[in-house]
């Protein structure tokens, strides 16, 4: 996010613009908790994982009368555009200040989660798999020398893209996601015949939204007698310095988000699609269905055996 909000405050100000920021989101806006930002001000934060504007859930900003308060707010502070870096909650508060508040505002999306339609990533996600990723490879030397078995589960809230991802590139021998069924009496044969064959340990891979890795270690443990363990890699996930694909990403959405704000391409967003920087409605965020890659799912199950 930090690389996003330099690239949006550094691209405004080469357009002549000036950059209010807005501390803890939406929340900041009712109190009125604004500051202005220099090219200075986002010095020495492209490497920084986080938000220095901070960030807040706001239940006031789902009433009429908090709304009213930060239009109040942004019509003190002469603003006049709204930049919103967030997930889908974010852009359901966008969505309203565009709609019904008349707020010229465009969306760029950022979610470890990546489970915001309208863009094939958002920020955030290149990050979490590569942190989840190095947590993986670790806690393999641990598999391998002790002959066990590991589960982890990653984060991802309802969807499994963070799984998905992780364990390919982890080299999952099951990866367990809410958009597949899956049914542990097979993943048990799985890991149980793949022991036979002389592989002396596994790693499968649970979305938090898919199942417990708890639960499943113990079940797996049952199912095959073999000594399994579990790690909930949580928290780690959302920090950590962002990747090089996370902050081209973001220099890219910050500036394509002021251009599309002073053209008047307003309450919509940004995002990439085939490598492309593209603008579509902000609705487009929950209205489309983004789809996990199967393929991908069907290319780690081959390559695991
Ligand atoms: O949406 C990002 C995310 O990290 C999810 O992956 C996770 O389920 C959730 O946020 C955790 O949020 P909270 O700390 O509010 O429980």
């Amino acid at each position: 996010m930090n690389a996003c909000i330099r690239s949006v405050v550094r691209t405004a100000i080469s357009r002549n613009v000036e950059v209010i920021g807005i501390r803890r989101g939406y929340d900041g806006l009712i109190r009125g908790d604004v500051f202005p930002m220099d090219a200075a001000s986002v010095g020495g934060i492209l490497n920084q994982g986080g938000t220095i504007l901070l960030t807040a859930r706001s239940k006031e900003f789902m009433t009429r009368e908090g709304q009213e308060k930060a239009v109040a707010t942004l019509k003190r502070h002469g603003i006049e555009g709204l930049i919103v870096i967030g997930g889908e909650g974010s852009f359901h508060g966008a969505r309203v200040l565009g709609t019904e508040w008349g707020v010229p505002v465009v969306g760029v999306p950022a979610t470890i989660d990546n489970d915001i339609a309208g863009t094939d990533f958002s920020i955030g996600f290149d990050t979490a798999v590569n942190v989840a990723l190095e947590a993986i490879d670790k806690i393999r030397d641990t598999a391998a020398s002790h002959e066990r078995i590991f589960v982890i589960e990653v984060m991802g809230r309802s969807v499994g893209f963070i799984a998905l991802e992780v364990g390919l590139a982890g080299g999952a021998e099951a990866i367990l996601i809410p958009e597949v069924p899956y049914d542990l009496d097979t993943v048990c044969k799985r890991i149980a015949s793949g022991r036979a064959r002389g592989k002396i340990s596994s790693i499968v891979v649970v979305a938090e939204g898919a199942g417990d890795a708890a639960e499943v270690s113990q079940r797996i443990q049952e199912g095959t007698g073999l000594s399994t363990r579990y790690a909930v890699l949580g928290y780690i996930q959302r920090g950590g310095s962002p990747t090089s694909l996370d902050r081209v990403l973001a220099a890219r959405l910050g500036y394509a988000a002021v251009d599309h704000l002073l053209a008047g391409r307003h309450t919509s967003m940004v995002g990439v699609s085939g490598g492309s920087v593209q603008v579509c409605d902000i609705d487009a965020a929950w209205t489309i269905e983004k789809r996990i890659n199967l393929n991908l799912h069907e290319l780690a199950q081959v390559l695991s055996i």
